[in-house]
Formats: structure tokens, C-alpha cells, sequence
């Protein structure tokens, strides 16, 4: 690592820093009794004037201040992650720490800027010794120069489950965060947040033709952030890229965390899952036992551990195993250790390990957070007790207590807490419904995966996700951390379930359906990153398929991965590598397209590889055809240029190895 520190104690108006390529560059000073932040890039000025600051509830705010002392440093180190998109990550960045005198107070504020080559980041800190802080308002703003494409979905304080709109910047209203921005001349921008500890998340208020003010998510009275003793808010980032495929390239997120502190961490790994889940989504099977339709049985369960052994996956997910979905809605409704009776769990453990599978143990909490608190430690000790490593987690349902919501601090300090307990049982989690992920799985890497986004659920039992949706939330949600999407449906159409599929959702409307092609499907256990990976389609479905050759060769962890060629909403081709094979996918929206794939840019040279493939037939067709697809064999030279057609809604998985 290498490490270089300047203090500088003078008293100025102006500090700037530049990236490590000098290509960013952030400077920060007092204006009219604000300090204010302007960015540049490639010698041209981006944001400009944009606002910094507090008012907390005793009615300061950050006017008046003075640059008391600032400190610069660089970072440059390499780090391994325990899974993810790459085996080793570089962590490069430049760093001024900016100690501010409130003039007239004896508050200090700092802000601490990053820049690296592909964005910048600042945070806040503070060491005030009252005892308790209450922020009303964050005062921080993003003031672009220029009108921009957005990509963003409503602020929603308990939901991230929605479609994205694509609007001009001067159309956009109040928007979640990551927001995704295109300029004029081609600079793509996402604005998106790291480390949310003990504070609310951000959702973004446009306050002028082309700013945006941070508007964290309140408590239920109101107020915004509640602490003693000082506070630390989570970095403000900025990511900034010339093609939108550097977006999903960058470890920022992870990079502005801290390193684990834990070290004995050999038992977390990825998993890729199939399990009792999608059939409850369908209609065809339930999560409870009254209706006579219980899916979480021991039988159940065994024949998806059996499949799972056979076709080389690591987990079983077991929705529903325990007592409580009958009174969803309640209070106290789950039971976090009882079983239902037709689910013998100590057998189905033994099972599950002679035959060298995990169990993913499931805690629906309902929203219901003072029960889930009370029983946590229990929950966990008693997964621990019978070898369970890997727990979802759902929190769908208003929060109790109520007024609290799923994104602010109240929420944000149970998600932290999940979290911590579950790294101290040896437990690794999926948390769906979550706060926005954050890169804190850098330092807790138990926290594998999330939902957070309009995943294929909504195919059960609504009008569904179109095509174009998945080639946005890589670009978008994408960029805060792994996607659970749940991909890999075969049966399209559901014409192998509709005798048995009953409406159990008021959203279905009898005509459902996977909006997308069969190659599609698989093509998203590449493009959508989740180190716990699930094939989500009933094992029926997947029995003698040729297609699950393909997805039995799809790693849930890569050692490098590089966008190829994409376009926010029409496309996306990816090239990810495990070991010695590389694994390139592409999908695209409603139209047709054909792809050039480079493969210079990733295989060696003067090699040649096979390439075992899944692409979509002359005919596929998300709405006719979804299920036609061509697989097969094929024999490149390193210098060739394949090109593949997708069709509409359609995709590819091609995956190379060497010829020996
Ligand atoms: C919503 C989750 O996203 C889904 O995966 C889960 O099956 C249900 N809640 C029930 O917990
Ligand atoms: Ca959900």
C-alpha cells in the first residue's frame, strides 16, 4: 500500500483534489456563507455552487464557516473480496479531510472528499459531545450544469419495487437513489450512497431546473437523524464514466468500506440455489399449511435436495418451513423456531448434509420488527443449532412500530443489527425488501445478497417486467450491490402449472407471464450479479431440459468481468470469467438486435476455444416463442468477431474454454 500524507494548516477559502489520472477533480470552499463543492471533468465543469451542510433541530445550521485545516493523503492498495465480480480489487484514491470552525460556535463540522478515476465521494462527521443530535435536514445538493437523460424510479420510503421512467433531469420530481444521468456529450453520472450506518438513507428532491437536494428518509416524527455523541453520515457518491458499462465495472461502493475486522471468515462462500419458492408465486402451492396446499414439506423439501445433489447446485431454499403465514398481518405472527408439523427439519438437515447441500433458512418477518428483534438471537442460534448458514430475510408489510418506514434510520440501525448478529452466529444473508445495499459487505461479508428492486415475482401474479427493465436495473439498482432477481424461469408461458394455479394476489389479472425468451432467462444468472444465485423455476420444469447444462455451468462468484457493449434500457453484453473459462452474456429489450462479441478483448491469442452456447431460435420471441432457443457447440479462433442476434426479449450465454 502506499500512503502519502500532507497536513496543511492554513486558513483559506478554497481546497481541490484531483483523481488519481488527474481526469476529476473536486473542489470545495465558501461561498456566500455556505460552503459549496463544484466537480469537473475532463477540464470541464459539471456540478457548480452545489451546497453543503446541516440544519439540525436546535436550529443550527452549517452557515458561517471557516477552513480551519485540511489533510491530504493517497491511498493505493489491493484487496480480495470473499465473492463478488472480481477476485481482487484495486482501492486507488486521493483524499482531502477538511476540518470546518462554525464562526460564532464551537461546532467543527469535517467533510472528508475522495476522488478516484471513476467517481468522487464525501462524507461528514462530526464529534459534538451533547448528548443527543437531531438533523432535520441534510443540506447536501448535486447542481449539474446542463438538462440530462435520467433513469429513476418515485422515492418510495418503503419500496424499490418499481419500473424505472426515463425522463429529461428538468422532468424528474422526487427520485430514489441510485439515480442514473446521461449529459448531452455522452458523461454518465449515478448518484448513489456508501455505507449507511446509524443514519437515514437519501432519496433525492429535485430543487432546481437541474439540481437535486438530499431528502433523507424521516422517523415517524418527522425528524431525520437521531444520534449522540457526534455522527457520521454515509459518503455521497458520484460515479462518472464515459460509457454506461464503466458504471457496473466500478468497486466504489466497496471500496469507500472498511475492511473486514473479523478474520476467520473461510465460512462464508456463494451459493447457488434452487427451492421451494416459485410455486407459492404461481398460485400453484402455499406458504401455509391451512389451505391444504402447504409446498414446504418434508417430501417436498427432499426431492429439491435431490435435485439440487444430482445437478451440482450448493442450496435449497425452504419458504414457509415455519409456523405464522396464516396470521400474516398480526402482531407476533412467525414463529422463528417452530415448524410446521409436516416439515421435519432435523431430518431434512441430515438429509441436506449427507448429500452435501445447504439448507436456505427463511425468516418473513412481516414487517414486523419488535417481535423480530425479541426473538432474533433465538432465530439464529436455533439455524445455527442445525447447521443453517444461509438465511433469507423479507420484510414485506408496514413496519411495527408503526409510522416507522422500510428506508429510514429506525430501519436502517435493524437492517445493521441483522446483520451484525448474523456475522456472530455464522450466518450469511439474503435480505429482501431491504434498505438500498451500501458496499458494507465489504466489512460484513455475511451480507451476500438483496432484493430491493421489481424482481421476477411480479411475473406470478401482475402485468409483469418488460423486457426493458432488465436492461436498466443493471445501470441502476445494479450499481448499489447484488441483485436476488431470481432468474432462470423455463416455463414461460406457466402452460405446465395453469390447471393448478389459483389468483392469490389482487395484482393478477389471468394473463401472466415471463415477459422474456428462454436464452433470456439464463442469460440473467450472468448479467445480474448475486453471489447467492438462484434457478428459480419449479425442478419439474427443469428435469431433462437441455438447457440446464448451461445454467449447471453458472458460478455465483467471478474472478474479473468486463461490459462488452451496452446502452441503458436497449442492451447490455457482458463477459465475466470463472478460472479459465469466460462466460459472455447478452440480453435485450422489446427489439431485436445483433451484437458483435470481440473476443480479442478477453480470450488470449492465438488460441482456440470452444464454446458451449444458448441463444435464441429464428422464431423465439418474448411474447410468441418464448421458449425456443438453440444450444450447442462451437469452435472459435481468439481473433474472431462472432456476431449473435437476440431477439425481442431474447439473449445468449456463450461460454469459452480452451481447446487442449
Ligand atoms: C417477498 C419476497 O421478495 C419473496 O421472495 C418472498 O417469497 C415473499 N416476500 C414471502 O416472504
Ligand atoms: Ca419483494
Amino acid at each position: 500500500m502506499l500512503l502519502f500524507i500532507s497536513i496543511l494548516v492554513l486558513s483559506q477559502e478554497r481546497v481541490e483534489l484531483q483523481s488519481p489520472s488527474g481526469e476529476i477533480i473536486i473542489r470545495a470552499g465558501i461561498e456566500d456563507d455556505s460552503f459549496v463543492y463544484g466537480l469537473i471533468y475532463k477540464d470541464t465543469v459539471r456540478i457548480e455552487h452545489a451546497e453543503l451542510g446541516y440544519v439540525f433541530a436546535n436550529g443550527d445550521s452549517c452557515k458561517k464557516l471557516d477552513i480551519h485545516t485540511y489533510e491530504e493523503r493517497t491511498v493505493d492498495e489491493i484487496w480480495e473480496p470473499k465473492w463478488g465480480q472480481y477476485s481482487s480489487i484495486r482501492n486507488n484514491y486521493n483524499e482531502i479531510y477538511v476540518v470546518l470552525n462554525q464562526v460564532n460556535s464551537d461546532r467543527q463540522i469535517e467533510v472528508i472528499f475522495r476522488a478516484y478515476d471513476d467517481g468522487v465521494a464525501f462524507r461528514y462527521k462530526s464529534h459534538d459531545a451533547t448528548d443527543s443530535i437531531v438533523i432535520i435536514s441534510e443540506e447536501t445538493k448535486f447542481r449539474f450544469k446542463e438538462d440530462m437523460d435520467v433513469w429513476w424510479i418515485w422515492a418510495d420510503y418503503n419500496t424499490y419495487e418499481k419500473l424505472y421512467k426515463k425522463t429529461k433531469l428538468s422532468e424528474c420530481e422526487h427520485v430514489a437513489a441510485p439515480v442514473t444521468l446521461k449529459s448531452q456529450s455522452g458523461v454518465y453520472y449515478s448518484i448513489c450512497e456508501a455505507d449507511i450506518d446509524n443514519y437515514s438513507s437519501m432519496t433525492l428532491l429535485k430543487t432546481d431546473l437541474f439540481e437535486f437536494k438530499t431528502n433523507l428518509v424521516p422517523w415517524a416524527d418527522g425528524t431525520k437523524v437521531k444520534t449522540s455523541g457526534g455522527f457520521e453520515s454515509p459518503w455521497r457518491v458520484i460515479l462518472v464514466a464515459d460509457n454506461p458499462g464503466d458504471l457496473i465495472e466500478s468497486s466504489i461502493l466497496y471500496n469507500l468500506n472498511e475492511p473486514p475486522s473479523k478474520q476467520d471468515l473461510d465460512w462464508i462462500e456463494p451459493a447457488k440455489y434452487v427451492g421451494i419458492w416459485w410455486e407459492m408465486h404461481l398460485g400453484i402451492s402455499d406458504w401455509g399449511i391451512s389451505k391444504n396446499r402447504h409446498a414446504a414439506t418434508t417430501e417436498n423439501t427432499i426431492q429439491y435436495i435431490d435435485f439440487a445433489a444430482k445437478n451440482g447446485f450448493d442450496a435449497v431454499l425452504i419458504e414457509g418451513w415455519n409456523t405464522g403465514w396464516e396470521d400474516w398481518g398480526k402482531a407476533e405472527a412467525f414463529y422463528f423456531s417452530t415448524p410446521y408439523p409436516d416439515f421435519d427439519i432435523d431430518s431434512i438437515v441430515r438429509y441436506a448434509k449427507s448429500k452435501d447441500i445447504e439448507i436456505i433458512g427463511h425468516h418473513e418477518t412481516g414487517g414486523d420488527i419488535l417481535s423480530y428483534e425479541k426473538n432474533i438471537e433465538k432465530a439464529f442460534q436455533f439455524y445455527q443449532n442445525h447447521g443453517i448458514k444461509y438465511v433469507k430475510t423479507g420484510y414485506a408489510g408496514g413496519i411495527k412500530p408503526e409510522g416507522e418506514s422500510h428506508h429510514g434510520q429506525f430501519m436502517v440501525n435493524h437492517y445493521n443489527k441483522v446483520m451484525r448478529t448474523a456475522m456472530y452466529y455464522g450466518i450469511m444473508l439474503d435480505v429482501h425488501e431491504p434498505v438500498i445495499p451500501s458496499g458494507l459487505a465489504r466489512t460484513y461479508p455475511n451480507l451476500l445478497s438483496f432484493e430491493g428492486v421489481r424482481g421476477m415475482e411480479w411475473n406470478a401474479w401482475s402485468e409483469g417486467n418488460p423486457p426493458s427493465h432488465t436492461c436498466i436495473i443493471p445501470f441502476t439498482r445494479g450499481i448499489a450491490g447484488p441483485i436476488d432477481y431470481t432468474p432462470g424461469i423455463f416455463d414461460i408461458d406457466f402452460s405446465n402449472s395453469l390447471s393448478e394455479k389459483k389468483k392469490w394476489n389482487d395484482l393478477d389479472d389471468g394473463k401472466t407471464a415471463v415477459h422474456s425468451t428462454l436464452s433470456n432467462q439464463i442469460a440473467l444468472m450472468v448479467v445480474l450479479y448475486s453471489p447467492v444465485l438462484m434457478a428459480a423455476d419449479l425442478i419439474d420444469n427443469y428435469k431433462n431440459h437441455p438447457a440446464l447444462e448451461i445454467v449447471k455451468e453458472i458460478p455465483a462468484t467471478w474472478d474479473d468481468t468486463k461490459v462488452l457493449s451496452s446502452e441503458i434500457g436497449e442492451y447490455i453484453v457482458i463477459a465475466r470469467r470463472s478460472g479459465d473459462k469466460w462466460f459472455v452474456a447478452g440480453i435485450t429489450n422489446e427489439n431485436r438486435r445483433g451484437v458483435l462479441i470481440n473476443l480479442p478483448e478477453f480470450l488470449e491469442p492465438d488460441k482456440t476455444y470452444d464454446c458451449f452456447y444458448i441463444k435464441d431460435h429464428l422464431l423465439s420471441h418474448y411474447e410468441k416463442y418464448p421458449e425456443k432457443y438453440l444450444i450447442g457447440h462451437k469452435t472459435f479462433k481468439s481473433n474472431e468477431t462472432p456476431d449473435v442476434q437476440m431477439k425481442e426479449g431474447g439473449g445468449f450465454v456463450m461460454i469459452f474454454e480452451e481447446k487442449k
